[in-house]
């Protein structure tokens, strides 16, 4: 039998093997588990894995040449580079704004990046982990962002960035921002590890800053495992990222490809002697973030599925909403911004103020109904131990931020969920609260 041959019956066989293998067990109430967040992963999928391993080639490949262009191809950008995690696509992205390439724009030690204080982590860490200085401002309810008021107030005479995440999905106003980024000479980035789909004025979300980054660890709206892609439409940015995530080097030869640029013995950069190799050759202390092939072609096969989960997360959400409706009186709902087209992340809900119940009652009443829970990640960022004894700027006071961390949490919408599953979640909830349905 011809290798071909074979390869062709090992992936049909794989493809059978994972169909059936991955198909879920009937949801029985109290029993089964009703995750907040959960990959959907089929046959599909496991056939890239497969092929991809049989290529045998292991690092970034044809796959991850072809999930790249679809990725930028997707949000309507120039440029998409696949990463090892979202966190890394964080820390790229506010490294490359440190780039010698950018002249007198890039970010020097000392200068401040607004960013808002709840939130998730490496959004926030890139910021101390480049020698450089978070300004925290507070998010609104019901939308979980800050306005563009308070960035708008945040600013300083050192200030020269924002990194924002849209919340669990719901766009900030990054039009606003852009016009505010622009308006001071200031960098702007979009988080849109938890939005990817979201629309803003018709818009991809990630569009609107100068750096977006995606996250596609299996919480995600697709997953390659661990991974995540910093995106641009700005060529020399494009340029300073890709050197970050490839060791720092100033030669941008593909895996396995030599002399691209056709002066590999020819540069004198540096105090290197003249003609040294340019694959050697070093423009910036770089890391190495990249992702296998092997993810890359998990990758292409989820993205060829991202609207069938943006939809089924958005009629999650709209069930939910429907059924919770009767609760307003404890819990304040989540709200769209206002012209945006959110792809969710989770359905985020806070106690009202004045409810005589605690939150740790209500999350562990769940939990022993099978019901997974997440808070709005690190909450007030400031609050936590790591971040005792930094430098930082508070902008503002961080009332809401505190809201966030004393009452808020979120529940599943992603598309591993059925409306049975969602009506259990919803009526419990109900339940503790003392609302009939
Ligand atoms: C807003 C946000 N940014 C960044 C990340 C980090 O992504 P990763 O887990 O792929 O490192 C996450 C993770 O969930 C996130 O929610």
């Amino acid at each position: 039998m011809s290798t071909d041959e074979l390869r062709r019956q090992i992936l049909e066989l794989v493809e059978r093997h994972a169909s059936e293998a991955q198909s879920a067990p009937a949801f029985r109430p109290g029993i089964g588990a009703i995750p907040a967040a959960g990959k959907v992963i089929g046959g599909s999928e496991i056939r890239h894995l497969v092929d991809a391993a049989l290529d045998g080639w292991l690092t970034t490949g044809r796959f991850n040449d072809e999930f790249e262009r679809l990725i930028a191809q997707r949000i309507g950008v120039q440029q998409a580079l696949s990463t090892n995690s979202g966190s890394s696509a964080n820390l790229l992205a506010l490294s490359a704004l440190t780039s010698p390439l950018l002249g007198e724009r890039a970010l020097q030690p000392g200068d401040e990046v607004i960013t808002a204080a709840a939130g998730f982590p490496t959004t926030i860490n890139p910021i101390l982990q480049n020698g450089l200085a978070p300004v925290f401002v507070d998010s609104e309810l019901p939308g979980y962002n800050p306005t563009p008021q308070a960035i708008a107030a945040a600013i300083g005479p050192r200030t020269r960035a924002i990194i924002l995440a849209h919340a669990l999905g719901n766009p900030f106003e990054a039009a606003a921002l852009r016009e505010i980024a622009d308006r001071h000479g200031m960098w702007l980035i979009e988080d849109c590890c938890d939005a990817f789909g979201s629309l803003l004025h018709g818009r991809s979300v990630g569009t609107f800053g100068h750096i977006g980054t995606l996250s596609f660890y299996p919480a995600h709206h697709i997953t390659t495992g661990e991974g995540g892609a910093v995106f641009t439409d700005l060529p020399l940015l494009a340029r300073a990222l890709a050197s970050f995530r490839d060791w720092g080097r100033d030669c941008y030869c593909a895996p396995g490809k030599d002399d691209t640029c056709g002066k590999r013995f020819d540069w004198q950069l540096g105090d290197l002697p003249r003609g040294y190799d340019h694959k050697y050759t070093y423009a910036h202390a770089g890391y190495n973030l990249k992702m296998t092939d092997m993810q890359a072609a998990l990758g292409v096969a989820q993205l060829a599925r991202l609207d069938e989960f943006i939809a089924v997360r958005q009629r999650n959400f709209a069930h939910l909403k429907a059924r919770l409706k009767t609760c307003e009186e404890f819990l304040i709902l989540p709200e769209a911004t206002p012209g945006s087209d959110p792809s969710w992340f989770g359905f985020l809900l806070t106690l009202r103020e004045n409810v005589p119940c605690d939150r740790v009652d209500l999350l562990r009443y769940l939990d022993q109904h099978r019901i997974g829970t997440r808070l709005l990640f690190a909450g007030n960022v400031t609050r936590q131990p790591y971040m005792q004894g930094r430098r930082f700027r508070i902008s503002g006071d961080l009332a809401t931020a505190n809201a966030i961390t004393e009452r808020s949490f979120w529940i599943g919408v992603h598309p591993g969920l059925s409306t049975e599953m969602l009506d259990y979640a919803a009526d419990k909830i109900g339940a503790f609260l003392g609302v009939g349905f």
